[in-house]
């Protein structure tokens, strides 16, 4: 039996929904089919978006969505995505696949997306092959409300008052698709960059530099150091790979129970980083106003054969479910530093919460996790803690189970929770110290590891109430089957 206790009486840092965000790239099919189809689709649209897709984003309560890369975005020129469509630039998306970029989808499809959205946009700028004067003028032209080129260049484009932009990237990746520049040389960069990304009138803008790739602590250490005066937030990038180099990361579909354990111990690894890297912020900005922007993470498998290669196209079983549970479950942990995540990528590449096929939309179990997760939105965190064993083959074992515990403003408590294991079942004992729950609601994810779902059986793998738990004195009793992330809302 686990003992697993929840203290309401120790509230800790508000979990910002953002960590609940995505992130699109012009990349295979996240934007062109994926996201948008153009508004002279036979797919039901509006002004060009998938309305499949909205409502299945809308669902989970998306907060936030990041575009245009990724590597994508220090190769982008804005201005080649404006005007009419007809006059739009073509070209070759050189970095994924080498196909035709129409440029069709740009600034403003992109705003109206997350306008049917009714998420806040994030948009990252060009710093490597980009000019300053671009840069500049992309936020003039996205923000400035008054007499300006770039205002009037917006409203010839059928748009008079300006956007409201929060989020805005200073680069991506400059340690390496974004100029392989060095941290002393990136850092000078961003300070240079930065001073013309302007807050115009009441639209205030959050400057987001591009920060390390996994542990490389010293590019944390020296960007903070010498440009942390000037950013709120840095970014963090970590993919989780089974397979031990790039060219042999293993099947979305097909994998052994000790890949079952290294994946999921890898993906463990993200409490390390997190804390590591928040460390040295907080050293350096020790009134904490610098956050930690985890807005690249997820599983990077062998792409779905017969497939584009540079698409990223891959499945997703209860494996990447697990995968997620365990990163929202950190990040919420981690919310006191952590402000933001964005998994990569919203659609149709890498650990996409939503794959289509033509007219078809598959929802997939990752995306059952991000619903079941919604309501730690804007939640407190409770301190908690549950006991574990360790389990798995070997080197790689991991934790047997992996929670965290928020409370809304209505008081409501919601526990998600994790089951690591792929054969075992687990009695959990729970006591809630400070509060007497009348009410419980659970639902469960869980299926054999390999389980996905596919445009022919779309609903193979999809949350279910959950009976087995109770109410006691203490709190609640539950048994938690193998391979499986439960939610459980109580009142
Ligand atoms: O998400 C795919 C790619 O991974 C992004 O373009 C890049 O930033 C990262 O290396």
């Amino acid at each position: 039996m686990a003992k697993y206790v929840i203290n309401t009486l120790n509230k800790k840092s508000k979990i910002s929904k953002e960590i609940y965000g995505h992130f699109s790239e012009h990349l295979g099919r996240c934007i062109y089919e994926g996201l948008y189809v153009g508004d002279d689709s036979p797919i039901p649209n509006t002004n060009g978006m998938r309305n499949d897709v909205v409502e299945a984003l809308k669902n989970i309560k998306i907060p936030v969505l990041r575009w245009p890369g990724g590597c994508f975005a220090d190769e982008y020129h804005w201005m080649d995505g404006i005007g009419p469509k007809e006059k739009r630039k073509r070209m070759i998306n050189t970095h994924w696949g080498g196909v035709v970029e129409d440029n069709s989808f740009g600034t403003d499809e992109f705003m109206e997306l997350c306008r049917q959205l009714e998420c806040e946009p994030y948009v990252n700028g060009n710093l490597g092959s980009g000019s300053v004067q671009e840069m500049q003028d992309w936020v003039e032209y996205m923000t400035f409300d008054g007499v300006s080129p770039m205002a009037e260049l917006r409203e010839k484009n059928g748009r008079k008052e300006p956007y409201r932009l929060k989020y805005f990237g200073i680069g991506n990746e400059n340690w390496g698709c974004g100029g392989n520049m060095r941290a002393e040389f990136y850092a000078d960069m961003y300070r240079r960059y930065q001073t013309y990304v302007r807050s115009f009138g009441e639209n205030k803008i959050y400057k987001i530099a591009c920060g390390p790739n996994s542990g490389d602590y010293n590019w944390t250490e020296t960007l903070v150091k010498l440009a942390g005066r000037f950013m709120d937030a840095l970014t963090l990038h970590y993919y989780t790979v089974t397979g031990p180099t790039w060219d042999a990361k293993g099947s979305a579909t097909k994998f052994t129970e000790d890949e079952w354990y290294t994946t999921l111990f890898k993906t463990l690894r993200m409490d390390e980083l997190v804390t590591r890297h928040s460390e040295i912020i907080k050293r350096y900005a020790p009134d904490n106003n610098i956050g930690l922007i985890v807005d690249e993470w997820g599983t990077w498998h062998d792409v779905e054969p017969g497939t584009n290669p540079g698409f990223l196209y891959q499945q997703n079983t209860m494996r990447d479910a697990l995968v997620a549970g365990i990163n929202l479950n950190i990040f919420n942990k981690h919310s006191d530093t952590v402000v933001m995540a964005n998994i990569a990528q919203t659609v149709n590449v890498l650990q996409a919460v939503v794959l289509t096929e033509g007219e078809k939309m598959l929802l997939t179990p990752t995306y059952h996790v991000f619903e079941m997760y919604k309501e730690h939105q804007d939640a407190q965190l409770l301190d908690s803690y549950i006991e574990t064993q360790m389990i798995g083959t070997g080197k790689n074992s991991v934790p047997n189970l992996h929670e965290s515990v928020s409370i809304n403003s209505e008081g409501k408590i919601h526990i998600t929770l994790c089951n690591l294991s792929i054969n075992e079942s687990y009695k959990i004992e729970t006591e809630i110290v400070g509060k007497k729950a009348n009410n419980i609601k659970a639902r469960i994810l869980t299926g054999q590891m390999e389980e996905h779902n596919t445009f022919d059986a779309p609903e193979m793998v999809k949350p279910k109430d959950f009976a087995n738990i109770s109410l006691t004195q203490e709190g609640l009793t539950l048994e938690i089957p193998p391979v499986s992330v439960i939610g459980i809302t109580l009142e």
